[in-house]
């Protein structure tokens, strides 16, 4: 029998008027998230300028900007997938989303074209799992809408570029079954009740299927859950990058991994991309002033964020003259806020008029296809 895990150190971060959880992320009083707290409370590694540069030397290619300008700012055991991709053993990444809305927003992005780098310049294979069991439960969506909005939400997906060969993408609702089903029965019984209220938050109230879910969304981590890529490769490593709010059910991942064998997953781990209003919290696809989606028109763009972005900018031009914001130039004072917001809607718009053309041309035989159970030979090559 696997040994139960039952250390109690929680990975939400509800105090210094912050809370950070998979559901939940907001900053209290309009206050900023403190990512360094946030570092020392979770228990995370920096991402410094040297295991930047080392990712450089080893990849043969420039750092992602992603990591360049610090949006992947925390990790856990990547120095050590690093050392032994020195030493020439690879690793897969496995990163996911829950479909909550017809189209994505930018939030939504960021891990998918972070992927997409890595997977590129590590040469290897990535695994994505929609969750679309995980969005039926907490949103109130029927199994079939979820599933529709898996599949629509897989199309935006392969719009970010990702290779065929390489690229396994994955439905709950379809998936479960095997040695994936299997490894969740074996985590389920590595967790006490009392470790996974203290983890998530759960109450008495909420329902089953909420409690038994993150053992569905860690065992992914676990080659074995995927026998027709990996089969008699039960030692590969696993790095995920995400967001730091679905750091909980990766931590467990890895106090689980042990007991059943398996290396713990390593993670790379991003800040959240602001919402409009201010860094106090992020983009929510259920709030669309606090969101811009791949699907909105360059006039829509222009008028979220000239009318609801927040800028960090003075009152009047007079304060902000003399005071400044921000960032460099407008910072200095040198730059108004209208001259910041051009900018900001000629690069946002660029991006979703790209990413628009590219969600057209896939088809629903490229959705089937990424999609299908089957060997990826030359996923390493
Ligand atoms: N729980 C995530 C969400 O709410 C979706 C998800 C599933 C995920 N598997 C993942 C995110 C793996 C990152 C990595 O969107």
């Amino acid at each position: 029998m696997p040994e139960i895990v039952d250390s109690r150190d929680s990975a939400t971060l509800e105090e210094d008027h912050q809370v950070i959880s998979p559901w939940e992320v907001s900053s209290k009083h309009g206050g900023k998230i403190d990512y360094d707290k946030v570092i020392d409370r979770f228990g995370f590694q920096r991402i410094d300028e040297t295991l930047v540069e080392r990712v450089e030397r080893l990849t043969g290619r420039p750092a992602h900007a992603f990591l360049r300008r610090g949006i992947f700012f925390a990790h856990r055991d990547f120095d050590k997938i690093l050392d032994a991709y020195e030493r020439g053993e690879k690793f897969y990444l496995y990163t996911g989303i829950g479909p909550s809305s017809e189209a994505l927003h930018l939030g939504h992005l960021v891990p998918f074209m972070f992927a997409k780098y890595l997977q590129d310049a590590f040469k290897v294979p990535l695994v994505i799992q929609l969750s679309d069991d995980e969005k039926c439960m907490w949103n109130n969506l029927s199994v079939e809408e979820s599933k529709r909005l898996a599949r629509e939400n897989a199309k935006d997906i392969i719009a970010c570029g990702f290779e065929k060969t390489r690229t396994f993408i994955f439905s709950n609702f379809s998936y479960l079954g095997g040695v994936f089903y299997e490894n969740i029965v074996r985590f389920r019984t590595c967790v006490t009740a009392n470790k996974a209220v203290e983890t998530f938050g759960f109450g008495g109230e909420d329902h089953m299927g909420k409690i038994t879910f993150p053992p569905i969304q860690a065992v992914p981590s676990f080659p074995s859950s995927f026998p027709h890529l990996f089969s008699g490769k039960d030692n590969l490593s696993c790095l995920i990058p995400c967001a730091i709010d679905q750091d909980p059910y990766f931590k467990m991942a890895r106090d689980v991994a042990p007991s059943l064998g398996y290396q713990k997953p390593a993670l790379i781990e991003s800040s959240f991309f602001p919402d409009l209003q201010g860094e106090t919290g992020k983009m929510s696809a259920s709030d669309p002033i606090s969101a811009i989606y791949v699907t909105d028109s360059a006039k829509e763009i222009k008028t979220k964020v000239n009318k609801y972005a927040f800028s960090g900018g003075q009152d009047s031009i007079e304060n902000h003259r003399k005071y400044g914001a921000n960032l460099e130039e407008y910072g200095a004072g040198r730059m108004l806020t209208g001259e910041v917001k051009k900018r900001l809607i000629e690069v946002l718009s660029g991006l979703v008029e790209r990413h628009r053309k590219a969600r057209a041309a896939v088809t629903d035989e490229m959705v089937d296809e990424f999609m299908a159970v089957r060997p990826l030979p030359h996923m390493f090559d």
